[in-house]
């Protein structure tokens, strides 16, 4: 059978940004700016993203396009033979894990999303009132169940319509509504009276604030960001045509990223300010912070309803992007057909993510390690998977993988002039400053 690629350099862009820009841009960037300091947090995120991250970023689209492979099948690909197979087995592993917490939280925009559109954010409730709500729906056992049903139902039929007609089709409409959303919420937010101090905080830096922590959530955070370390992005990379510039394409993606980030954080900051609230608020600002500030300013009900659904989509472009690398070992290694490969991811997220979803309620006292299921799906992954496999991805293209692999494929066998000194210093990069400052910045944030 005939190996499916995106069709379009477009289309390239926006699967690849559509992975990236998800919950990880308009729920937890805006968040840890306001718990690290504002700008200065902001300022240490564009080196991590730029330089350390980027080059990440890259080596995976090498190793997928190299390989032409899923994630398991490139390891065995370019090391056959070597227990490098083991990084891609944890790298099939972990997106399933990470899909069915992020599913979860994927319902709550469809929960939230919903509430919207009923206009229950126009009754101006308080701010506790809002919090009180939002801790009353996700600990209940059937509401948030069926958002995550929805959410990951709507997953898996984009999924199954294949790389081109479903994947890079839904990007294609998605992607540029996105950008426009994001950019109308954030306009009426910064024309609030009072928003001018929200700017501030986002743009004007206060360098004293930066200390390990700081570096240490930066970098987790571009690593959450640009889906690093868990196959997603080599998956993609495999269905890049060899006449593509992995290079351009991967700054492009980090850029746009990196772009929504800040838009996102326009959006929330200002209005927070606006209305006199406290920036260091948390995982708790879009989902308890902003209704209340939706519920309380002029049409207000309708950038509740635009910024849901941007979250909805956001979200689904990233959940797709995680769900289709299991998907792509299963029909390749396993040799299922696209839609068995489907469903029985669908079963294995669902009831991780139920687990998940209950571990609000129900189940709030089943701790394991000291952690309810959420938070121990959450802390192992953003905080160990990504990091280690994205540090044994660069090692593997800056050791393992021959030089004159890596900059071929990244020159399109030297076809692309311009890329000929990039490449060099790309590599530069990954063989050398990405393993030690990954390794540096994540040690340092054990020991202080
Ligand atoms: N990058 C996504 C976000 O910012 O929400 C999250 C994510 C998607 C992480 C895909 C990892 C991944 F493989």
């Amino acid at each position: 059978m005939e190996r499916e690629n995106f069709g379009s350099r477009f289309g390239v862009l926006v699967a690849m940004a559509g992975s990236a820009i998800g919950l990880g841009n308009l729920w937890r960037f805006p968040y840890l700016v306001g718990s690290y300091g504002g700008a200065a947090f902001i300022f240490v995120y564009i080196f991590c993203v730029f330089l350390l991250c980027l080059p990440i970023f890259i080596s995976e689209v090498t190793i997928g396009r190299r390989s032409h492979s899923n994630a398991f099948g490139a390891f065995k690909k370019l090391a056959p033979g070597t227990k490098w197979k083991w990084l891609g087995a944890v790298s099939v592993v972990t997106p399933v894990i990470v899909v069915s917490y992020y599913s979860v939280v994927g319902g709550w925009s469809v929960e939230y999303f919903l509430k919207a559109v009923t206009l229950e954010f126009t009754t101006g409730m308080s701010r506790s009132e809002m919090g009180m709500m939002f801790g009353k729906f996700i600990s209940s056992v059937w509401s948030p169940l069926i958002g995550h049903t929805i959410f990951l139902l709507l997953t898996a039929f984009i999924v199954i319509s294949g790389v081109k007609s479903g994947i890079e089709k839904f990007g294609k409409i998605m992607m540029p509504l996105l950008f426009v959303l994001i950019i109308v919420i954030a306009v009426r937010a910064a024309t609030l009276p009072g928003a001018g101090e929200g700017l501030k905080y986002l743009f004007q830096p206060d360098f004293s604030k930066i200390d390990a922590s700081v570096c240490a959530a930066a970098l987790g955070q571009a690593f959450f960001s640009l889906s690093l370390g868990v196959g997603t992005i080599l998956t993609y990379g495999s269905y890049v045509k060899k006449d593509e510039n992995i290079i351009a394409s991967s700054t492009y993606t980090a850029s746009a990223d990196f772009i929504f980030a800040l838009l996102a954080s326009c959006a929330i900051m200002p209005a927070v300010f606006a209305f006199g609230l406290n920036p260091q608020e948390g995982p708790g600002l879009v989902f308890e912070t902003l209704p209340f500030i939706f519920s309380n300013m002029p049409l207000g009900w309708l950038v509740a309803i635009l910024f849901f659904l941007a979250l909805i989509v956001a979200a689904l472009t990233s959940s797709i992007s995680l769900y289709e690398v299991g998907v792509a070992y299963l029909v390749e290694e396993k040799k299922y057909s696209r839609r068995g490969a489907s469903i029985l991811i669908f079963v294995i997220a669902w009831v991780l993510g139920c687990l998940c979803s209950l571990s609000f309620g129900p189940l709030a006292d089943l701790k394991i390690f000291g952690q309810t299921i959420f938070n121990l799906f959450d802390k192992v992954s953003a905080n160990i998977l990504m990091p280690v496999g994205g540090l044994l991805l660069v090692i593997f293209v800056g050791w393992v993988m021959k030089r004159a692999d890596v900059i071929d494929e990244m020159t399109n066998g030297g076809r692309l002039k311009g890329n000929l000194w990039i490449s060099g210093f790309v590599y530069f990069l990954i063989r050398y400053i990405c393993p030690l400052a990954v390794v540096a910045v994540f040690l340092s944030a054990l020991i202080f």
